[in-house]
């Protein structure tokens, strides 16, 4: 695992940016996993920028996002493809047809993960999976247990990220309660994994990191063992 540490999340933010795109452009037809929070705004609004300059295109690029919460039409203002259509899609030239994000509002779950996962799979696999990483440790909405699920899956939300994502909604009680998240495999499959971890509340989880025990308690520790992690990390997240 290499560890980049940035001053702050303004420099954070540019150095995923100019990763993602040199990673897109060294590869014509490139399929990239993508992750919603507050952490990658930052990366998003530079890849805009970037894909207006010329920097970078994504005419042949296929994004696959980690998750969606259960429940929540495309239209709510805080469903994940709201998130990304306002931070990314609507920016750039990705073809609409070349955006998946699980459907959290299927009538079939089991049938939309297993589809999900085969149009992965289809497609050759991830390039690139960027991640954020979650307080408690959770990874896309794989969260800590004492096992984590390899493909595609729904989830109930542990407390900790209702309340840490409650921020987002008018109030806790207004957080979906479940989810559908890629499953652990499905992020180990990725050829190549970029993580961005920012902010004093992100300390004891990245500390976990440098320690070298895997664990599902810290779903994030999984990492370790992927041959392909870089990690952008600002100080007040570095211990
Ligand atoms: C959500 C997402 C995760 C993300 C996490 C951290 O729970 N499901 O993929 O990593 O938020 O968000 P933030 O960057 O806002 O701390």
């Amino acid at each position: 695992m290499k560890k980049v540490v940035f001053d702050n999340y303004e420099q954070l933010s540019v150095a995923a940016a100019e990763f993602v795109a040199a990673e897109i452009n060294k590869k014509p037809k490139f399929n990239l996993g993508l992750p919603t929070g507050g952490t990658p705004v930052g990366m998003y609004k530079n890849l805009s920028e970037m894909n207006k300059a010329g920097k970078v295109d994504f005419a042949d690029v296929t994004t696959f996002n980690l998750d969606e919460y259960l429940g929540l039409e495309r239209s709510h203002d805080q469903s994940y493809w709201y998130f990304m259509n306002k931070n990314l899609y609507s920016n750039v030239n990705l073809k609409p047809e070349n955006i998946n994000i699980p459907n959290g509002t299927a009538d079939d779950m089991d049938a939309e993960t297993k589809a999900y996962d085969k149009k992965i799979e289809d497609m050759g696999g991830l390039d690139l999976m960027v991640l954020g990483i979650g307080p408690n440790g959770h990874i896309g909405f794989n969260e800590p247990d004492s096992y984590l699920i390899a493909p595609t899956h729904t989830v109930t939300l542990t407390q900790s990220t209702i309340d840490a994502n409650a921020r987002f909604f008018d109030s806790a009680d207004d957080v979906p309660k479940m989810a559908v998240t890629m499953g652990v495999g499905n992020i180990m499959k990725a050829k190549k994994i970029l993580m961005l971890i920012s902010g004093a509340n992100k300390k004891a989880v990245a500390k976990a990191l440098n320690e070298g025990i895997v664990t599902p308690e810290n779903p994030a520790t999984m990492l370790l063992m992927h041959p392909d992690v870089t990690v952008l990390i600002d100080k007040d997240a570095d211990q």
